[in-house]
Formats: C-alpha cells, structure tokens, sequence
C-alpha cells in the first residue's frame, strides 16, 4: 500500500467515525454573523489553521477547495460566494464525500442563507483536479498538502496553478516543521497521513511554492502546532510543529526573485523627509511601510544606519512594497 492509500484510508476511517481534536488547533473555527456550524461538522475539523480570510472574499469568488473533511470550510467560503456551485470540493474518499454532503444537509436547517447547490462535491484528487485551466479565483486546501511527499507536493502545487485564474490566490494552511523530520518519522505513512510527520521546514515550503510558480507568498499566521516529544518519537530532541497559514498569488515571479511577506516593515530614520530606493520604494520618514522579505533585506544592506527594519510579525494581510 502507497503512503497516499494509507492516507485515503486513514480519512476513511476518521469520517465514519470522527476523531474529534485530530488536527484542529486551539482556536475555535471562524465565526461569522449569521453562521451556524452543526456539531458533526464541527467535530470533524480537521484543519491546522484557516484557509478562510474574510476580508478577502469579496465579489462572490469561485472556490476550489481540496480535501473536503467533514465540508467546515466549504462552509465558510460558501457563506461569502453564496451561488449555486460557487464552491467546487474535492475529495478522493467517498466516505468522506458522503460525511461532508450530509453535514452540509444539516447545514441547512441551521442557516438560512444556505443551499446546497452553493457547494458541489466532486470525486477527484490533488494531482487531478476536476476543473479546466484558469477556471478558478480561489484554490484552498487545509491540513492536506503537508502530507504529501515532495515529488506529490510539487505536482498538487502545480495543479493548483493550472486550474487558478491569473492573479488568483491558494489559501492553504499546514504543519510546517521547525528542523527537518528524521526520516524514521517522515516514512512512517500513519503519522504523515496524522499530519504529523510529512512537515517541511518553514523556508522548504515556501521555497517550493515559488519554485511551482506562485510569484508572491503572504504569510497571515504563524503558531505553536504540535509538539513531537523526544520519548514518544524517538527523538534525540524535542520537536515543535507550527501551522502556517498563508495565501500565494499565480502572479508572475520577479526577475529578481518571488516576493514574500512576513509582516516585516522598513522604516526610514535619516533627516531627509523621505528616501527614495529608485527601485519603486518610497518610505517617508518615521513612517513604517510593509515590504517583503527581499526588500527588506535590500534596504538594510543599501542603508544599514538610516532604514529600519521591523522583525516579522508572521501577520501580513495586504499592502506592500512590490
Ligand atoms: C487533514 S484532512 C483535512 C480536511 C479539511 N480540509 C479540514 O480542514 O477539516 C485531509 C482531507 O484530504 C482528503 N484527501 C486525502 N488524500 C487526498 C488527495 N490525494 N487529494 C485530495 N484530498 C485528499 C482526505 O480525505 C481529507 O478529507
């Protein structure tokens, strides 16, 4: 059996019989005006993070979602799109189809605002998703991606590009590691398919992002996820997992490299009223401006006493230098 069997099998398991606090964090799922949850839904989140940015859903998106888990997030975007087959979710399992369909029925009686046709369930995997080229404005996948191998992550990153419209955006969130997962972790398929052991490290992830094409990467939460105990992994040492939630653009990639934003900021601190880098950034004096992690760096090599620059935040939700 591949590790990708292992896995269908594992959420074959987990949506007949649901594990409640398998992957969620310790936040309860995103609240919304008017948004009611029902219990099996909520007892199926199997999510790291959140993939749903409410402030950027706007115009009633088109949204690819991957690995419907018990359909919480489909949800969620569905409450923003509200349009018959707004929201497209994917998922190789039946039994996982067959879980999130009927707590999406339940869905109905509890929100008014809601139609099924809002969200179509399809058959279909990561590496074959069931929509045409530049089709969708939104491709969102939580807790899933983290579980593939790299070779398989490349191909899903890949395909997330293809079905994305210019300019459209991948919410994702994942584990990512705090140093590499020994290998005796990394092959154990249960644990991977348990998103516990298939992490790669924070710039390993995004360094495979950009190299799949996305041309600017948004950083919008960084936390404390899990924590892999040197007696229970056999580890030399402690190992913490965060969970990274981010959102990337199939925009272009710079000729001088992708642009990445962590929260980081450039503050101009010399006498002039402003500084201009001739390279499209001008920061006024005192006043800090959002840039991504290549400006930043510029900038603080260019003019390492008269630019400041602020540490990320892991917190970036919109503006910016580039
Ligand atoms: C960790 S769960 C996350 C579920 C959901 N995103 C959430 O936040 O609750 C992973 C989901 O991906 C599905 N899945 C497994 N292998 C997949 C694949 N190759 N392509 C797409 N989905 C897959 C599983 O059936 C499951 O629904």
């Amino acid at each position: 059996m591949s590790y990708l069997e292992t896995t269908a099998k594992f959420y074959s398991e987990v949506a007949e019989t649901p594990q409640i606090g398998l992957c969620c964090v310790q936040s309860s799922p995103l609240q919304l005006p008017g948004l009611k949850i029902p219990l099996a839904m909520q007892e199926m989140n199997y999510g790291c993070g959140t993939t749903v940015h409410p402030t950027e859903l706007a115009n009633q998106p088109t949204v690819l979602y991957v690995g419907v888990g018990g359909g919480l997030e489909a949800l969620q975007f569905a409450y923003f799109s509200r349009r018959p087959g707004a929201v497209i979710a994917v998922d190789p399992v039946a039994a996982m189809r067959e879980a999130a369909t009927r707590n999406l029925q339940a869905a109905v009686t509890e929100n008014s605002w809601f139609d099924p046709s809002f969200v179509e369930i399809r058959a279909g995997d990561a590496f074959n998703l069931p929509v045409p080229d530049t089709s969708v404005d939104v491709v969102a996948q939580n807790c899933l991606f983290n579980i593939f191998e790299p070779d398989d992550l490349t191909l899903a990153l890949k395909e997330a590009w293809r079905v994305l419209k210019p300019g459209g955006r991948l919410q994702m969130s994942d584990p990512i590691a705090t140093r590499p997962i020994p290998v005796h972790l990394q092959q154990d398929e249960r644990l991977r398919a348990m998103c516990l052991s298939g992490a790669l490290t924070y710039d390993e992830y995004t360094q495979t992002i950009v190299d799949a094409g996305f041309g600017q990467v948004e950083i919008r939460a960084r936390r404390p996820y899990r924590l892999l105990d040197c007696h229970t992994y056999n580890l030399e040492e402690n190992l913490l997992l965060e969970s990274l939630d981010s959102v990337s653009f199939k925009v272009p990639i710079p000729d001088d490299g992708a642009c990445i934003f962590t929260g980081k900021t450039a503050i101009y601190a010399g006498t002039e009223s402003f500084f201009d880098d001739s390279a499209g950034h001008v920061l006024q004096q005192g006043i800090p401006a959002a840039v991504c992690d290549k400006t930043a760096a510029k900038l603080a090599a260019l003019m390492p006493t008269e630019v400041i620059v602020t540490n990320s935040t892991w917190h970036y939700t919109g503006g910016g230098c580039c």
